[in-house]
C-alpha cells in the first residue's frame, strides 16, 4: 500500500515514522509546500494531509487527491464532522469522493477519538444517554510553536483577548466536531453550542521544547464547550492545555462520564499523549479507510482504529 503524506510537520512525521515500520506499507513523503502536487496527485492508495486545521484551506488539496483517485486521511480538525463547517462544500467533496470510488477521513485525537469515537464506544454499555462530560487535560509542551501560537500559549493576556476576538486564537479546535459527530450517531439533534476560553497565565517562566512562556503571558488556556439539546446541557466538553500541567496541579488525564439509566465513568491516567497518539490514529486509519465504502466518513461510520489487523471471522 502506497501512503503518501502531504505536510512535513510534526503529526506528518509521526505518521510517516510509523507507518515506516510496517510491512507492506511503502511511505512517499512526508512531502511540504513545494511538493504539493507529488503529495497529492503522485500514484498513493492513501493520502494524508497533516498542514492546517480548516476545512477551506485543506479542501483543494482534498480534492485533487481525490481526482487522482486517492483515498484521504487528513488531519484538519474541521474535517472530522465537515458538515459543522460548510455542508455546502462537504457535501460536493463526498459526491466527488463516491464518483472516483475513494473514502476521505478526518481523523486523529482530537477530534478523532477523545471526544468521539472513544465516547461512542463508552456509550455502548448503557441503555440510555441522559448527557455527556468528558474532559481532557494536555500537556502542551511538546506541540509545534505555530500551532502554540495559534491555539493561544505565549501571549500577554490583552494580546491574548485580542486574538480571541478576531479569531487568530482558537484555542484547541475541533469540540464542535466532535459533538455534531456523536450526536448525529445517536440520533439527537444539537440547538446550540456554547462556548468559552480562558487564558491560564504562567506565574513563572515555562521552557518547552518550542516556547518559552515568561511569567504573566499564558501558559495554557481552559475552553468549555457545552452543547444544548432540548435547552439543556447534554455534551460538556472540558480542555484544559498547559505547557506544564503538573506545575498547576493538573496532571494529564482523560475522562468520559455518561449520565443515564447505567452511568459511565472512565478514566484514562495519565491522559493520552497528543502526539504519539494523533500519529498512532492516523497511521491505524489506514487499513479501515482502505476497506470502507466510497464518500466523506466519520470515524463513527468505521470500525476502531487498530494498530494491525486481522479479520473478524
Ligand atoms: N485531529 C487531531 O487530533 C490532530 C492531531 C494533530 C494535528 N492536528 C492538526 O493538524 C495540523 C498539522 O499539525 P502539526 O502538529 O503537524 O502542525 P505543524 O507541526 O505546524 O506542521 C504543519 C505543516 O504543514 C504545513 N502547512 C501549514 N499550512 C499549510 C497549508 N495551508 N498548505 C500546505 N502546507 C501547510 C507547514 O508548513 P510551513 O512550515 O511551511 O507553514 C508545516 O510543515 C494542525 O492544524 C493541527 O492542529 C490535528
Amino acid at each position: 500500500v502506497k501512503v503518501s503524506i502531504y505536510g512535513a510537520g510534526q503529526a506528518g512525521g509521526g505518521v510517516a515514522a510509523l507507518l515506516a515500520r510496517r510491512p507492506g506499507v511503502e511511505v512517499l513523503g512526508p512531502f511540504g509546500r513545494d511538493d504539493r502536487e507529488r503529495a497529492l496527485t503522485g500514484g498513493a492508495d492513501v493520502v494524508v494531509i497533516a498542514t492546517t486545521s480548516f476545512l477551506r484551506e485543506i479542501a483543494p488539496d482534498v480534492r485533487d487527491a481525490i481526482e487522482a483517485g486517492a483515498n484521504v486521511i487528513t488531519s484538519a480538525e474541521e474535517a472530522a464532522y465537515p458538515w459543522a463547517t460548510s455542508p455546502k462544500l462537504a457535501d460536493e467533496l463526498d459526491a466527488l469522493a463516491r464518483a472516483r470510488g475513494v473514502t476521505v477521513l478526518g481523523a486523529g485525537l482530537n477530534p478523532g477519538f477523545a471526544f468521539d469515537a472513544l465516547v461512542l464506544t463508552a456509550t455502548g454499555a448503557t441503555a440510555e444517554i441522559a448527557s455527556l462530560r468528558v474532559e481532557r487535560v494536555v500537556d502542551l509542551s511538546g506541540f509545534g510553536p505555530a500551532v502554540l501560537r495559534r491555539i493561544g500559549v505565549g501571549h500577554a493576556p490583552n494580546a491574548f483577548a485580542a486574538g480571541v476576538s478576531s479569531g487568530e486564537i482558537t484555542g484547541h479546535i475541533g469540540f464542535p466536531q466532535s459533538m455534531w459527530l456523536v450526536a448525529a450517531s445517536v440520533g439527537v439533534q444539537i440547538e446550540q453550542i456554547d462556548r468559552e476560553i480562558t487564558p491560564i497565565l504562567a506565574e513563572r517562566e515555562h521552557v518547552a521544547q518550542h516556547v518559552t512562556v515568561p511569567a504573566g503571558a499564558t501558559a495554557g488556556f481552559e475552553q468549555r464547550y457545552v452543547g444544548v439539546v432540548d435547552g439543556r446541557p447534554w455534551f460538556t466538553a472540558l480542555f484544559l492545555g498547559h505547557v506544564d500541567p503538573v506545575s498547576i496541579g493538573e496532571p494529564t488525564r482523560d475522562e468520559i462520564h455518561v449520565d443515564g439509566r447505567t452511568p459511565i465513568d472512565l478514566a484514562i491516567v495519565p491522559g493520552l499523549n497528543a502526539q504519539t497518539g494523533s500519529a498512532a490514529v492516523l497511521a491505524n486509519s489506514v487499513r479501515r479507510v482502505l476497506d470502507a465504502p466510497p464518500g466523506w466518513l466519520t470515524v463513527a461510520d468505521l470500525p476502531p482504529a487498530t494498530p494491525a489487523w486481522g479479520t473478524s471471522r
